[in-house]
C-alpha cells in the first residue's frame, strides 16, 4: 500500500472531492485525520460512517474551521496529545464564488482568500511543525487550473489559487531541509453532485468541452490519484510542482 500507517490530515474532508481523497487514503493504509467545519461534520455524520466503513480504528474526525487560528491551534494540540505524528497534509478545503469582479464585496473577497490561501498557509504551518519533529512528510495543496490561467466571474478564486500555487513553491524552498515536500494539484472542472446541474447545462458543457482536449470533466478520483501519488514515497524527488489534472486544459 502506498501510505501504510502514515498519519494523514485532510481539510474539507467531507466535501465532494475530500470524501473521495479520504476514502482513497484509507484504502492505501493511511491513518486519516479527517477535518471539516463542525456544522458539516454534524450534518454529515452518517456519511462519515460510510467513508470509514470497513476501516475501523483507521481514522478520526475532528472539527476545524481553517479561518480560525484558535481552531487550527487546537487541532495541532489534539494531534500532539494523541501522540500522532503527521506525514501527510492535504489542504483540500476551498470555496468559490461566481460573479463579476465589479460586484465582489470586501466580505466575499476576504472569505475566499481566508479559506483558500490564508487557511492553507496556517494549516501547513501547524502540521508542518509537527512533521518537522517527526520524519518530515508531504503537503499537497488542492489549487486549480484557475490558479494558472484566469476565467470569467472568478477574480477572488483565481487570485487565491494563484497564491496557493506560489505558496507551494515558497514552502518547498524553506522546508526541504526538514524532509517536507510541498506540491499542488490543479484540477480542471471536477464533476460532483453539487455542481452537476451547472456543469451539464448544454451551452456551458459545449463551451467547456472545447477547452478540455480530453473532452471530459475530471472525476474526484482523478484528483485523488494525483494526491496519493504526491503524498507517497513514489514522489520522493518531487517538490514545488504544480501538477495539472486537467485533461490538457492548460496545454494551450
Ligand atoms: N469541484 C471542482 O470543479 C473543483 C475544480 C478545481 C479545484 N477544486 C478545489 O477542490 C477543493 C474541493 O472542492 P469540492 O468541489 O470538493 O468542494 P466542496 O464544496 O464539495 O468541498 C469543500 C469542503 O471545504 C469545507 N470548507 C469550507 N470552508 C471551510 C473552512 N473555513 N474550514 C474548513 N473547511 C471548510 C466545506 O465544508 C467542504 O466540506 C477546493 O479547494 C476547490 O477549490 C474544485
Amino acid at each position: 500500500m502506498l501510505l501504510e500507517k502514515k498519519v494523514s490530515v485532510i481539510t474539507g474532508a467531507l466535501g465532494a472531492i475530500g470524501q473521495v481523497i479520504s476514502r482513497m487514503l484509507l484504502e492505501e493504509g493511511a491513518f486519516v485525520i479527517a477535518t471539516d467545519l463542525e456544522r458539516v461534520i454534524w450534518e454529515e455524520e452518517a456519511f462519515i460512517g460510510h467513508v470509514g466503513r470497513g476501516f475501523v480504528d483507521q481514522y478520526i474526525v475532528l472539527p476545524c474551521d481553517i479561518t480560525k487560528m484558535e481552531e487550527i491551534d487546537s487541532l495541532g494540540r489534539i494531534i500532539r496529545e494523541r501522540g500522532l505524528v503527521p506525514e501527510v497534509l492535504v489542504n483540500n478545503a476551498g470555496i468559490n464564488y461566481l460573479g463579476y469582479a465589479k460586484d465582489v464585496t470586501e466580505e466575499t473577497w476576504d472569505h475566499i482568500l481566508e479559506v483558500n490561501l490564508k487557511g492553507a498557509f496556517f494549516m501547513s504551518q501547524c502540521i508542518g511543525k509537527l512533521m518537522m519533529e517527526g520524519r518530515g512528510g508531504s503537503i499537497v495543496n488542492i489549487a486549480s487550473q484557475h490558479g494558472e490561467v484566469a476565467n470569467l466571474q472568478r477574480a477572488p478564486y483565481c487570485s487565491s489559487k494563484a497564491g496557493l500555487i506560489n505558496l507551494t513553491r515558497a514552502l518547498c524552498l524553506e522546508w526541504a531541509e526538514y524532509g517536507i515536500r510541498v506540491n499542488s494539484v490543479l484540477p480542471t472542472f471536477v464533476l460532483t453532485e453539487k455542481n452537476e446541474q451547472t456543469l451539464m447545462q448544454s451551452g456551458r458543457y459545449r463551451s467547456y468541452m472545447r477547452e478540455i482536449p480530453l473532452r471530459r470533466y475530471a472525476a474526484a478520483e482523478d484528483v485523488a490519484n494525483a494526491v496519493l501519488f504526491l503524498a507517497s514515497d513514489r514522489a520522493s524527488m518531487i517538490t514545488g510542482q504544480a501538477l495539472a489534472v486537467d485533461g490538457g486544459y492548460l496545454a494551450k
